[in-house]
């Protein structure tokens, strides 16, 4: 993604090698701000207060944590201690415990310690180029989708995102944004209708922000309109990511997706969940039992974040006081209600044999 005429992901190594560049994502989109981490716990607090968020870029940040932690301490002990630290950071997304068990596979072995440096760096990276060209692949199959409802129709195709499941999600291109960014750069028109997603506002704050930078038509609207838009036709078709998928093909995603897809099947708008193949628990069947959801500080519903007309950035309260606010971060969409999955494979049915017939290495394993 281009930013002020320069290409950045989310995530790189440092020019002198010994830390790991980010863009704080809670400074956007008033401020584009990269901040280093240094430490195992810059990287495991940068994930806990979302400077970094979305599930491949968790992901990605949890594996360069480890590179960070070896090269302090190397030993058996500390490379334990990082596992347990970083997996203590979000619950939700299970491209956090697929990397750390992808690293640590790599490096428990290695002897002696001190190799585990150099290999931690590796690994890290490998992740984060096979995000980008899976982000990249499941760019070509929405896109196609895209151009298919553009030829059908002749009118510019309406789609409506919930979240950020963009380059800012993941280490380039995104997820659910990535189709729409080749199909706009293709030429067929799209314009999105943006989610605000409250609580956080990552609708609003971030994929409004990249959306823009790109040059993408887009408008944002309040979580509750959208079963208003599809009612009158003015929704063509829905795009959204996944923080965990199982391999029944239920989704968990950012809280508010669920009633999407409900208001999406009452309408007849397909509904297409997006996703690498690193978002798939091919452990889960059942995600309504299963997934194990985040809860998150009251505060973030009862206060929001924004910039005055003189430019400054402040808090305010938006709830009654004393009030007391829930904040449940993910919820979980049934299979039934999602149209098909776009992966860096293809497309497929939301069902195990959707899943399987795109991978079949994984099918032994989520049949168990
Ligand atoms: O709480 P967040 O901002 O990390 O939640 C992110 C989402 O729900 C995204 O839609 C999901 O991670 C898919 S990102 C490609």
């Amino acid at each position: 993604m281009r930013i002020h005429g320069r290409h950045y992901r989310t995530i790189f190594p440092a020019q002198d090698g010994e830390g790991v560049s980010i863009i704080d994502q809670t400074k956007l989109p008033f401020d584009f701000a990269l901040e280093r981490l240094a430490t195992l716990e810059d990287a495991a607090v940068a994930i806990e207060v979302m400077k970094v968020r979305g599930a491949p870029l968790i992901g990605a940040t949890a594996a360069y944590g480890l590179a960070l932690a070896m090269m302090r301490d190397a030993s058996d002990a500390a490379l334990e201690a990082a596992l347990a630290r970083l997996a203590r950071t979000r619950p939700t997304a299970v491209n956090l415990h697929w990397a750390l068990a992808r690293v640590a596979a790599v490096l428990r072995p290695l002897s002696p310690p001190e190799r585990r440096i150099a290999a931690a760096w590796a690994e890290a990276g490998a992740i984060c180029d096979e995000d980008v060209e899976q982000n990249r692949m499941i760019g070509v199959h929405g896109a196609k989708i895209l151009g298919e409802i553009h030829a059908r129709t002749g009118r510019t195709v309406n789609v409506l995102t919930h979240c950020n499941a963009g380059w800012l999600a993941t280490v380039d291109w995104g997820t659910a944004i990535s189709p729409i960014y080749q199909a706009h750069d293709a030429g067929v028109p799209v314009h999105v209708w943006v989610d605000e997603t409250r609580p956080r506002n990552q609708g609003a704050a971030l994929t409004a922000y990249e959306l823009g930078a790109h040059g993408v038509p887009h408008t944002v609207i309040v979580d509750n309109a959208g079963g208003h838009l599809m009612q009158h036709g003015q929704v063509d078709i829905c795009f959204v990511g996944s923080d965990r998928t199982t391999a029944d093909g239920d989704v968990a995603n950012k809280i508010g997706t669920y009633l999407k897809a409900l208001a999406a099947k009452d309408n007849g708008v397909p509904f297409y969940v997006t996703l690498p193949v690193t978002t798939i628990d091919w452990a889960l069947r059942d995600g309504v039992a299963e997934i194990s959801i985040e809860e998150r500080s009251a505060r973030e519903v009862t206060h929001l974040v924004g910039e005055t007309d003189d430019g400054r950035i402040e808090t305010v309260r938006v709830v009654a006081p004393g009030s007391p606010a829930a904040n449940p971060a993910f919820d979980v969409t049934p299979s039934r209600l999602v149209t098909g999955l776009i992966t860096e494979r293809g497309v497929c049915e939301a069902s195990r044999a959707g899943l399987a017939g795109l991978y079949p290495e994984h099918a032994r394993q989520a049949a168990e």
